[in-house]
C-alpha cells in the first residue's frame, strides 16, 4: 500500500476538533489497587496481525503523525521531551530526532506483534523499555497517551475496514504495552533511588 492514505497530522487530526475525535483513554482495571495487566483475546491478536501487514509499509509516517498529534493535543508532553521543548510545529515535522523516536516506537509495536505468542520474551522487552523511559524522564501517564494518538494516525489508512473491534484491538495492545512499561518505570523509581532526567 502506498502512502497516499496517510494524511498529515493537520489534515487528519486538526487541533481545533482533535480532542472530540480522540478515542477514550479508559481507566485501567485495578486488582487490589494494582493495575491489572490487560489481556488480548485470540480474535484481537488475529485482527492485529492482519492489520499490521497493511500498516507496515507506512510505519515511519504513522509514527510521525502519532507524535505530532500527541504534541498538538498535549503540549506538556512536548515540553518534557527535552529535544523538542519549545519547537514550532513545522520545525517538529522536519526533526530527524522526532522521526527517529517515532520509528523506534513503531519498531516496538512491530516487535510486540512478532512476539505476541511469546509473552515472556515480550514482557522482558517491554520491562527493559520501561526502565529506560524512567531515566529518559517520560512520565508514566504520558505512555498511556500514545495508543489513542496511534489510532487516529492509522485510521485513514484502514478507513474501509474500520470497526469498533479493530479499534479496540489496537487500544488493548497499547494498554498492554503501557501497563508493563509503567510497572517497570515504577519499579525503577522505587529501587534505583536515582531521579529521572526531568
Ligand atoms: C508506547 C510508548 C513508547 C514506546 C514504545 C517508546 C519506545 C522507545 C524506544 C524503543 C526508544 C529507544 C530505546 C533505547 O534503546 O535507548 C525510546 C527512546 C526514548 N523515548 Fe520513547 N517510547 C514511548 C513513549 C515515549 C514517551 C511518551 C516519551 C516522552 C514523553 C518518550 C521519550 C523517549 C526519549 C527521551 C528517548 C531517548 C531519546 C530518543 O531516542 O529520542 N518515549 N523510546
Amino acid at each position: 500500500m502506498g502512502n497516499k492514505h496517510v494524511k498529515s497530522a493537520a489534515e487528519s487530526n486538526g487541533s481545533s476538533n482533535s480532542h472530540e475525535q480522540q478515542p477514550p483513554i479508559s481507566s485501567p482495571e485495578l486488582v487490589n489497587g494494582v493495575e491489572a495487566q490487560p489481556k488480548l483475546t485470540e480474535q484481537q491478536v488475529l485482527v492485529l496481525e492482519e492489520t499490521w501487514k497493511e500498516l507496515e509499509s507506512n510505519i515511519s509516517k504513522v509514527g510521525v503523525i502519532t507524535f505530532i498529534s500527541l504534541f498538538e493535543t498535549h503540549p506538556d508532553v512536548q515540553e518534557t521531551f527535552l529535544p523538542f521543548s519549545g519547537m514550532e510545529l513545522e520545525e517538529l515535522k522536519q526533526s530527524k530526532q522526532l522521526k527517529a523516536h517515532a520509528l523506534r516506537v513503531m519498531q516496538s509495536v512491530q516487535k510486540a506483534i512478532a512476539r505476541i505468542h511469546e509473552p515472556e520474551k515480550l514482557e522482558a522487552l517491554l520491562r527493559d523499555l520501561g526502565q529506560k523511559h524512567y531515566f529518559y524522564g517520560a512520565k508514566p501517564n504520558y505512555v498511556d497517551l500514545i495508543g489513542p494518538q496511534f489510532i487516529q494516525a492509522i485510521r485513514p489508512s484502514l478507513e474501509e475496514k474500520w470497526t469498533e473491534e479493530l479499534q479496540e484491538a489496537w487500544l488493548q495492545l497499547f494498554r498492554y504495552m503501557s501497563c508493563i512499561m509503567k510497572s517497570a518505570m515504577e519499579q525503577e523509581r522505587i529501587t534505583s533511588g536515582v531521579a529521572p532526567t526531568n
